[in-house]
């Protein structure tokens, strides 16, 4: 199962900055879900949108993390709490996770579920965000992350494949292969 936050809207796309219909974090948890035979997308969405204009947008999100808010969130989708492994994806925020991530990471219970995290960024790939995860995700495990960078996201679906078929691998040696290993597990 893959959870993802992303912002639409005016955003860094090749130097300038357009409207995009789909965020960077989206384009890639689609290209990795669609590798799964059953895909499971549920997305992080806040109640009160973020502005389409991107400095605007900097600026809340700047005000939220000085605030440590926690964002409203739509309920989710999916039976996160029946999943034990999960992508996490999301765009870096000020160094940091979205505030709507961290309003998601508090509603749920971690412990011995293992996070794959995904991160979207123009510099310094996760930078701090591993030590906030690992912080908010106490007594989960988090595996071997994928970092992109927003403006190579249409791009990336060599960087996806590496990155699944080292799991991929790692698994071979396992009782696992990589379908169990993504799926949900309703009802566990
Ligand atoms: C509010 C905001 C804060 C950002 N802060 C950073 C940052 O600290 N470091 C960075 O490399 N990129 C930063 N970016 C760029 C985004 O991480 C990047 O464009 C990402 O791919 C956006 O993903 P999305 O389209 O799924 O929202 C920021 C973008 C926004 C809108």
């Amino acid at each position: 199962m893959i959870v993802y936050f992303s912002r639409r809207g005016q955003n860094l796309y090749r130097g300038p900055q357009p409207y995009l219909n789909v965020g960077n974090t989206e384009l890639i948890a689609k290209a990795v879900v669609n590798r799964f035979p059953q895909p499971v997308l549920a997305e992080i969405v806040p109640v009160h949108p973020y502005p389409n204009d991107y400095q605007e947008a900097l600026a809340v999100a700047k005000q939220e993390l000085a605030d440590r808010t926690l964002p409203a969130i739509k309920p989710l989708t999916a039976d996160i709490a029946g999943s034990q492994h999960i992508i996490l994806a999301f765009p870096k925020w000020w160094n940091h996770l979205p505030r709507p991530v961290v309003t998601f990471m508090k509603q749920f219970q971690w412990q011995n579920k293992t996070i794959y995290p995904v991160c979207t960024h123009e510099e310094n790939r996760f930078g701090d965000i591993l030590n906030e995860l690992a912080e908010l995700a106490q007594g989960s495990t988090i595996e071997r992350g994928l970092a992109i960078r927003g403006v190579c996201a249409s791009d990336a679906d060599r960087a996806v494949e590496n990155w699944l078929n080292n799991y991929d691998q790692d698994a071979a040696e396992q009782p696992l292969g990589m379908t169990a290993y993504w799926q949900t597990q309703p009802g566990k």
